[in-house]
């Protein structure tokens, strides 16, 4: 039978007989089952529905127009039953083929919604500590671990502190070389502060001062922090940088005590093969006073580079500064009523970011302070 058997008459299909009228439909159930069977979506049911009940041009009402009522009169009963029970059966075929779908078109949707726990979560990247802290850790750690204790102080410091009780009087020479900044802060002031003057601290050597006002001997502190100076800015050089200061005081504590202590630091930062010095130096705190060197870590203590040429990093000395130490002087004992015809001590104030350079081969401090991933990447 033609697809648009419904378009014809009977009698141009060729059927005259009533047992010719079921088979008929059963043919055309069967097309109409196929196409409801394909349906897959609400529009493409909606357009079969039109297509088949459409009330003008459906091919349900062209089988009414072609097949029922131009029907030779014997045929009639047979052709309105079939049409009855065709009519019934895909519109039951319907009704289920339209659930299915709409079951189908929620579960499409509750599976976009549905959250697979089994995936894994979103994964944020977690930063690390800076190399500056990590190296602080690392220097505390060592002292820690020969009876040293960690003090903090604060970075806007008193005149009084940061000079004076350091026995550096105003109008001492030294001021100029930490000529540094001053910050007004209204209603500072006390028997300790000249009115109107505060200053962003030079070294962690106030916190000396500030420690032993607080605490009787013996004492044993280091004190990690921050510190300020008008510096302009160079490979070696900031005008905020780190500083480790340490501070040991107790009622026999000579100079032997000092050499071995740095020099066990120093082992044990730099490993067993780095070799280490001491020149006189000035310091208005300590005295005497020292400069502590190592050798050049770069060129292994020779002065010449790699290929030959004169060391860049020691500038062919062989030796690379570390820090100013000494033994206290007895004057600073005076401001913090110590007595200091029973006591001696040392102290030391170490540039830390340049310990973290010579240890990790840094050739530049602003590296420190300029916050590129890559470079903190390579110290997680
Ligand atoms: C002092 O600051 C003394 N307070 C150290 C001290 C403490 C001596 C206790 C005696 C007893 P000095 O100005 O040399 O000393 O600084 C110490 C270290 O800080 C230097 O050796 C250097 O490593 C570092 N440093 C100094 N200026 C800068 C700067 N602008 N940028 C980075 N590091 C610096």
């Amino acid at each position: 039978m033609p697809e648009n058997s419904h378009e014809k008459t009977l009698a141009a299909l060729g059927v005259t007989q009533p047992d010719q009228v079921a088979p008929l439909f059963a043919r055309l159930l069967s097309q109409a089952s196929a196409e409801l069977n394909a349906l897959a979506s609400p529009e493409a049911f909606e357009k079969f529905r039109v297509n088949w009940f459409g009330r003008k041009a459906g091919v349900v009402t062209l089988v009414g127009d072609n097949w029922l009522k131009p029907a030779a009169r014997e045929l009639k009963p047979a052709v309105g039953q079939e049409l009855n029970k065709f009519k019934a059966q895909l519109e039951a075929q319907m009704e289920a083929r339209r659930a299915a779908i709409e079951s189908g078109a929620k579960e499409t949707v509750s599976v976009k919604d549905r959250v697979d726990l089994s995936l894994p979560g979103a994964t944020r990247p977690v930063g690390s500590r800076h190399l500056v802290r990590q190296v602080f850790q690392e220097i505390e750690d060592i002292f820690v671990s020969i009876g040293f204790s960690v003090v903090e102080g604060p970075e806007i410091e008193t005149p009084y502190y940061n000079f004076e009780a350091l026995n550096i009087p105003e109008f001492h020479p030294v001021r100029d070389d930490m000529d540094t900044f001053y910050v007004e802060a209204a209603g500072e002031s006390g028997p300790k502060t000249t009115p109107g003057s505060l200053l962003l601290r030079t070294h962690t050597s106030p916190v000396q001062i500030r420690t032993m006002e607080k605490q009787k001997p013996p004492v044993r502190v280091i004190v990690p922090g921050k510190v300020y100076r008008r510096d302009n800015p160079d490979a070696t050089h900031s005008f905020m940088f780190h500083q480790i200061e340490g501070l040991a005081v107790d009622t026999d504590i000579t100079f032997c005590d000092f050499t071995g202590t740095i020099e066990y630091f120093v082992r044990q930062y730099f490993g067993p093969s780095v070799k280490t010095r001491f020149r006189p130096s000035y310091f208005p705190f300590t005295e005497p006073s020292v400069e502590f060197d190592v050798s050049c870590i770069f060129c292994g203590g020779s002065g010449v580079a790699a290929n030959g040429a004169t060391c860049g990093k020691c500038k062919g000395s062989a030796w690379i500064e570390l820090f100013g130490a000494g033994m206290v002087d007895p004057a600073v004992y005076g401001f913090v009523n110590y007595d200091a015809k029973k006591l001696s001590g040392f102290a030391f104030g170490m540039g830390m970011d340049r310990l973290a350079m010579l240890k990790y081969g840094i050739d530049d401090i602003q590296a420190f302070f300029q916050n590129d991933v890559r470079f903190l990447r390579q110290f997680p």
